[in-house]
């Protein structure tokens, strides 16, 4: 087939060249935006009087025939036209004849891409945000129903204080949140018209950019032609959100695989988000959150091959930059599907309220609460601090509780220490008595948890 770019060249391309070279394989996804960019351009053209308004009709009216017909199934794209650009260009000329070669009068298929591309992330920005937004809902609402179920807080991975099945999940709800910011910024840096930046050095006709933006809905129309067609930092950003909303969801995982194993304990999944094993019949298995977990690394890597693709370019555009798209596409599509799938597993899991807690009465979590009792009584924190610390080697001796020693022994430590110590190590006192903004306390929480439901 003659190449659309063909006037310049005497042989044919080498046939492995051709595929080698051709991205319609993954850019047809782009078919909408590239389409809804041509109509915008043929309108703006004929507003412009560089074609006639006859001519745009007539552009637009096919390229909406070709709309119709790939959403109907009845395309098959050619390997051949190269990309989904020139693809839809060959077919609208296949059908518009000599009007549809005006199409591309004032424009470069660099140019074309960004646009196709800031698009389609714009579209996607909002996708993702809304399945953040959505799981924060989940959240929110299981942290309502957690605000009294106590839960050993680690550090380390060793228990350290006790804290709530609320408070956790709502230190989630404050990375979901972050990334959302980060998703919205990303998205205003995306919403930027590059249209009229030609090949590289805008064009000699009088275009009208901005009735082209305000046709697409972008906010802004790009100040620079050269960095128009080489700037793909909004994929990069996105990647970089993306790779960190992957990260926030990877450490769940992690914790929700741990939480689910005998030794924990502290959670039981749902069949449907589980699955058993071909030759051990006991087995559940945390597949979800494995997989989570595991797909990470390639949004992971989606990022690094953006970045290393764009690292070496000189202005403008260059041909690597054509592998931007598998990238970009492979981390929305991953994050997507993740956030689509951790929602409903967090959903339906079953919480052992009895073992978190009884893991919180263990291991000592309230140490500090008593060393924080013999401050109240007037002791140095680093006295204090000696203080529990002995006592619980005590403990470890005796192979008892903080709550299990009499007054008679804790006296032996210190002669400040009365009754009312067994309700200042009590767990659940220890969580109630951490009201400062930001803790664990009921009530705090709560607070929390109804500042972030005033947010949407
Ligand atoms: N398929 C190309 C890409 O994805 C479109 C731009 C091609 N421009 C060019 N001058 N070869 O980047």
């Amino acid at each position: 087939m003659a190449k659309l770019w063909g006037g310049r060249f005497e042989k044919e391309s080498d046939h492995l060249m051709e595929d080698f070279h051709s991205s319609i394989s993954f850019d047809q996804r782009l078919y909408k935006q590239d389409i809804a960019g041509s109509m915008a351009h043929a309108r703006m053209l004929g507003k412009a009087g560089i074609i006639s308004k006859a001519e745009a009709e007539r552009i637009v009216a096919g390229l909406q025939e070709i709309l119709a017909d790939i959403e109907a199934g009845k395309i098959e794209f050619s390997v051949a036209a190269e990309d989904i650009h020139m693809n839809i260009e060959e077919l609208l000329t296949q059908r518009t004849g000599e009007v549809g070669k005006k199409l591309h009068t004032a424009r470069s298929r660099n140019d074309q891409v960004a646009l196709d591309v800031r698009m389609y992330l714009k579209e996607e920005i909002t996708e993702v945000m809304n399945l953040i937004k959505y799981l924060q809902d989940t959240l929110a609402e299981l942290a309502e129903e957690h605000l009294d179920t106590v839960l050993p807080g680690y550090t380390h991975l060793q228990r350290a204080q006790p804290v709530t099945l609320a408070h956790h999940l709502m230190a989630y709800y404050q990375m979901f949140s972050r990334d959302l910011d980060r998703l919205g910024d990303c998205y205003r840096r995306t919403d930027v018209m590059p249209l009229g930046s030609g090949a590289l050095a805008g064009t000699t006709f009088a275009l009208d950019r901005q009735y082209v933006a305000e046709q697409l809905g972008f906010a802004r129309i790009s100040e620079n032609s050269l960095d128009a067609v080489a700037d793909r930092d909004f994929a990069v950003e996105f990647a970089s959100a993306a790779s960190l909303i992957m990260m926030h969801l990877s450490r769940f995982c992690e914790e929700i695989i741990l939480w689910s194993t005998a030794e924990f304990a502290f959670i039981e999944l749902d069949d449907a988000y589980s699955t058993g094993s071909s030759m051990m019949p006991q087995k559940k298995n945390p597949d979800v959150a494995e997989l989570i977990r595991g797909k990470t690394g390639r949004v992971y890597g989606d990022l690094q091959a953006l970045l290393t693709m764009l690292k070496g370019l000189p202005l403008a555009y260059n041909k690597d930059m054509q592998e931007d798209k598998e990238a970009l596409f492979d981390a929305v599509d991953t994050v997507k599907k993740c956030l689509m799938l951790f929602r409903p597993m967090l959903a339906t899991v079953k919480v052992k309220k009895e073992n978190m807690a009884r893991a919180a009465r263990g291991g000592f979590t309230n140490a500090t609460d008593l060393a924080d009792y013999l401050v109240y009584k007037g002791v140095p924190f680093r006295q204090a601090h000696e203080i529990a610390g002995r006592l619980v080697l005590y403990c470890l001796a005796k192979k008892k509780t903080l709550e299990e020693v009499s007054l008679g022994e804790y006296r032996e430590f210190s002669d400040l220490i009365a009754e009312d110590i067994y309700q200042a190590i009590d767990i659940n006192h220890c969580v109630e008595a951490r009201k400062v903004y930001g803790g664990p306390a009921r009530a705090v929480v709560q607070e929390a948890i109804n500042r972030a439901r005033g947010k949407f």
